[in-house]
């Protein structure tokens, strides 16, 4: 693996997967690979599982780990060719790239969306200009319309929670009082959609349908309780219509999930990446039902997802 951008970058998603669950019995069996090896994980934007995960991963195989709050400790960032810099931004991402990949190994990268412009955020301008003008590896820690570790972590962990060989896996659209990306459905969606292992059902309201590129052979169900019938996996998550990109919207927050909807499934278990707003996306008596909610292992797996992709860079580099 040379860099962990998206979907794209991975050989064989299932064989990937069960080395994760391999991995995760013996996490310290690799630590010579990160000996003398720096990791450096650069933020645009908050996190908690992503940030604490991927420093636990780059300790596990033996790495040195540097964080930058980039938007707030760094200086902003040109990423305009030609642009005459007399204005905000007081360092060019050519400088900084290089000058970055002298000191790490591996650079991992957090960069949310503006949610203004569709076409520029799905060009993904931050981390292309880092693949462009860095010269090492590159990780996604969730970009704007992708967090392919976040996915990975999903498989891993309905993987390990699976009771039929092929489950039905749901992905449901919440509701959420504030304009979110479409990073984690995105990838959600493509990881799934490319194991052989689960069949993926996705649920919205009209009008919050994902790009229709990453929905590409994707049963959509408008209908949420139809959707939920039978599901041995909910995956709650909001996300803005790509449609009327960028725009807030009435919010229905009927779309919340509940325990009376998780009885419509197959003893379902209940997915969400985190942090996840109580009462709103999902209720009390599901998040509190420790047979249902697997959240906690989900976010562990987080761990285990990272690690995975930064031992098949390391062994690559
Ligand atoms: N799920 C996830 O990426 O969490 P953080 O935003 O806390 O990193």
């Amino acid at each position: 693996m040379k860099h962990y951008t998206s979907i794209q970058d991975i050989k064989n998603l299932d064989e990937l997967v069960q080395e994760a669950i391999e991995l995760k019995k013996a996490p310290f069996e690799h630590k010579h690979l990160g000996e003398n090896k720096t990791l450096g994980m650069i933020f645009y934007n908050p996190s908690l599982r992503t940030r604490l995960s991927t420093q636990r991963a780059g300790f596990n195989l033996g790495m040195n780990v540097i964080v930058m709050n980039i938007g707030s400790d760094g200086w902003a960032l040109e990423f305009e060719d030609g642009a005459v810099m007399n204005e905000g931004k007081a360092e060019h991402i050519k400088e900084a790239a290089e000058v970055i990949s002298q000191y790490c190994d591996i650079i991992a990268i957090r960069t949310f969306p503006e949610l203004k412009d569709r076409e520029l955020d799905y060009s993904e301008p931050v981390i292309s200009a880092f693949k462009k003008y860095a010269t090492k590896p590159i990780v996604s820690m969730e970009s704007a319309t992708g967090h392919p570790l976040q996915a990975l972590a999903d498989l891993i962990t309905i993987e390990e929670h699976k009771i039929v060989a092929k489950p039905k896996v749901v992905l449901t659209w919440a509701p959420h009082p504030r304009t979110l990306p479409q990073a984690v459905p995105n990838s959600f969606v493509e990881y799934m959609k490319n194991s052989n292992k689960v069949d993926l059902v996705v649920t919205c309201p009209e009008g919050y349908e994902l790009n229709p590129e990453v929905m590409e052979g994707v049963t959509v169900e408008h209908n949420q309780q139809k959707a939920f019938e039978g599901a041995d996996f909910i995956y709650a998550k909001n996300w803005s219509s790509y449609e009327n990109y960028g725009q807030a919207g009435d919010v229905d927050y009927s779309w919340i999930v509940d325990e009376a909807k998780m009885k419509n499934t197959n003893n379902g278990k209940f997915m969400h990446c985190l942090p996840v707003r109580r009462n709103v996306v999902v209720a009390d008596d599901v998040m509190d039902n420790k047979e249902r909610n697997i959240t906690i292992a989900e976010a562990n797996n987080r761990t285990y997802s990272a690690q995975v992709v930064l031992k098949n860079i390391l062994e690559n580099s």
